[in-house]
C-alpha cells in the first residue's frame, strides 16, 4: 500500500534546454549543456524497449550464456518475501529472519556486521537514515531494545579491527549480563572475501574466549549470512551451526542488489527497523517501474536523462548531492552500485557522494566553475523527521542572526539549496532533483529500488551488462600471489 504523499520523484525540469530563452552568453552555454527535449524524445522507444527487455529477463528460468551472469533476482524478491510470510508465517525466509534477529535484540547490546561491498553498504545506509545519529551513544532504554552497532570486516586495517577489540574488552566483561554481551552477523554470498573472512576469523576467537569455547551461545549469537555453497558455508558445518541459524543469500542476486535479502534485512531487523514497509517500498517501485507511463516512471527518467548526460553530453562524473546529513551512506551505497554496474569495457559514469551544505565549502566551487563534466542529482528530503530547531533571539546580536529569528534550519537548508540549484542554472550546470517525501522505511524501499533498477536499465542502455564484476578479481589475484608463504 502507497499513499501518494509518499511516492518519490524525479524533477529534471531545470536540466531541460530552454525552449525559448533571449540570448545571452548564459543562455548559450545552457543550450550547449543542458538537455534537449528532443533528445529524450528520440530515446524514448529504446527506454520502454529495454524496460521490456529488464522485465522479460527477470522471467528467464535458463539465461544463455551470452547474457550471464544475469542476477535479477532482486527486481520480484522484495514482493515475493512478503507473499511468501503471508502464506508461511514464522517459517518464512522473512519469519525466519524476524525471530534470529528478536534473539540477537534480547541477547546482546552490541552486534557486529561483518562484510563488504554489497554486503555492508545496504546496511550501513539504512542504519544511518533511519536511526538516530547517535544511537550507539544512547542509553539502552533509549534505543527501544536494539543494539548499538558496529561496521567491521570491511577493511583489513590492523588498528580499527585491534581498537573494537580493545572497546569490547573494556565494555564487555560478564558474558551473563545482556548489556555486555555481543553478537555477530558475517555476511559474504561468496564465503571467501579476504576482508571479511580475516576479520570473522579474528572475532570468532575473540568470541570463543569470551563465551567459552563450546558455549550454546556462539551458535546463535553469530548469525552467519552467505551463498548455498562456500568457505563460510563450509566452515559453519564444520563448526555445528543448524542449517536454518545460516541464512542464504539467493543465486540470482548480486552483491550490490542484495539489500533486500537477509544481507541488509536481518541487520535491519536487529536494528529495530520495520522490515516490512522495506520490503514494501520497493514492491511498489516495482510496480511503477513496470507499469507507469515515462512522464511519472521516476526509473525510467532517472535512468534516460543521466544517460543521455553521460554519453550525449560529456556529462562523467555524475554528482549525487545530497541534502540531509543521514542519507550519506546512501551516497556511498549508491556509489558502488554504479561504478561496480556500469564501470565496464572503458564506459561507466564515475559516481561522487556529496553532503550539502558541508561539501558547498569543499567541491562548491569546482562544481560551479571547474570542468563541465558534471550532472549534480540532488537528494532531497520534503520534510524533517524533527521539529525546527529556530534560529530564535539572543541577547547579544554580534553574529547579526537575530533579523532570522523566525527562521529554522529547514528554512535555512531550503534557502541554500534553491540558491545553489540557481546559480548552477545561472552558469549552465545542470541539475536535477530526487524528492524523497521524508526519510521512512517505506521511502527507504523505494529509493534503493529505483536505484537499482535504473542502474539495469542505464547499463542495457549503454550496452554494458550491469551484474558481475570481472574487474575486481584482479587485485584479489595479485594480493593472494604476494601473501603466499
Ligand atoms: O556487488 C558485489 O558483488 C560485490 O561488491 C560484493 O558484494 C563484495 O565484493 C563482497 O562479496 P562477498 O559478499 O562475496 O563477500
Amino acid at each position: 500500500m502507497q499513499l501518494p504523499d509518499e511516492a518519490i520523484t524525479y524533477d529534471y525540469a531545470h536540466l531541460l534546454a530552454p525552449t525559448s530563452e533571449e540570448w545571452t552568453p548564459a543562455a548559450e552555454l545552457r543550450q550547449k549543456h543542458f538537455l534537449a527535449s528532443t533528445k529524450l524524445r528520440e530515446l524514448m522507444p529504446r527506454v520502454l524497449q529495454v524496460r521490456s527487455q529488464v522485465a522479460t529477463e527477470r522471467e528467464l528460468k535458463q539465461p544463455p550464456p551470452e547474457m550471464l551472469p544475469l542476477d535479477s533476482g532482486f527486481i520480484d524478491l522484495p514482493q515475493n518475501l512478503l507473499d511468501q510470510q503471508r502464506k508461511q508465517g514464522d517459517a518464512s525466509q522473512l519469519g525466519r529472519i524476524m525471530t534470529l534477529a528478536a534473539h540477537m535484540r534480547e541477547q546482546v547490546d552490541r552486534f557486529l556486521v561483518l562484510g563488504i561491498g554489497g554486503s555492508y553498504l545496504g546496511a550501513r545506509a539504512l542504519f544511518e537514515s533511519l536511526r538516530s545519529s547517535f544511537h550507539n551513544d544512547l542509553p539502552a532504554k533509549e534505543r527501544s531494545g536494539t543494539p548499538r552497532i558496529y561496521f567491521e570486516g570491511n577493511n583489513v586495517d590492523n588498528d580499527s579491527l585491534a581498537e573494537l577489540f580493545e572497546m569490547l574488552s573494556i565494555t564487555c566483561i560478564d558474558p551473563e549480563v545482556r548489556d555486555e554481551r555481543w553478537g555477530v552477523t558475517v555476511i559474504s554470498k561468496s564465503g571467501g572475501t579476504f576482508e571479511t573472512a580475516t576479520a570473522y576469523r579474528a572475532i570468532r576467537r575473540e568470541m570463543r574466549e569470551f563465551y567459552g569455547l563450546h558455549a550454546p551461545q556462539l551458535k546463535t549469537l553469530i548469525v552467519p549470512i552467505t551463498g548455498a555453497a562456500g568457505k563460510l558455508r563450509a566452515l559453519c558445518h564444520a563448526d555445528g551451526f543448524a542449517d536454518e541459524n545460516v541464512l542464504t543469500i539467493p543465486d540470482d542476486v548480486g552483491g550490490r542488489f542484495s539489500v533486500f535479502t537477509p544481507v541488509g534485512l536481518f541487520p535491519a531487523a536487529v536494528m529495530g527497523l520495520d522490515v516490512r514497509a522495506l520490503l514494501l517500498g520497493a514492491t511498489a517501485m516495482t510496480r511503477r517501474f513496470l507499469e507507469e507511463r515515462f512522464e511519472t516512471n521516476p526509473v525510467l527518467q532517472y535512468a534516460a536523462v543521466n544517460y543521455l548526460m553521460a554519453t550525449q553530453y560529456h556529462k562523467p562524473i555524475r554528482v549525487m548531492s545530497i541534502w540531509s546529513k543521514k542519507l550519506e551512506a546512501v551516497g556511498l551505497w549508491y556509489d558502488q552500485l554504479l561504478a561496480e554496474s556500469l564501470g565496464k569495457k572503458g564506459l561507466g559514469p564515475t559516481p561522487l557522494t556529496a553532503v550539502q551544505t558541508r561539501d558547498l565549502h569543499s567541491r562548491g566551487q569546482q562544481h560551479q566553475e571547474g570542468m563541465r563534466d558534471k550532472i549534480i542529482n540532488n537528494l532531497v528530503v520534503n520534510a524533517w523527521s524533527q521539529p525546527p530547531l529556530m534560529v530564535g533571539m539572543a541577547d547579544r546580536n554580534e553574529d547579526e542572526l537575530n533579523q532570522y529569528n523566525r527562521k529554522g534550519l529547514p528554512d535555512i537548508m531550503r534557502a541554500a539549496r534553491e540558491g545553489t540549484n540557481r546559480a548552477y542554472f545561472d552558469a549552465a550546470r545542470p541539475t536535477a532533483d530526487l524528492v524523497m517525501p521524508t526519510i521512512s522505511e517505506h521511502t527507504m524501499g523505494q529509493l534503493l529500488q529505483m536505484l537499482m533498477l535504473a542502474t539495469v536499465v542505464e547499463g542495457r542502455l549503454m550496452g554494458v551488462n550491469p551484474y558481475g564484476q570481472p574487474g575486481v578479481e584482479m587485485y584479489k589475484a595479485n594480493m593472494k600471489a604476494l601473501l603466499k608463504p
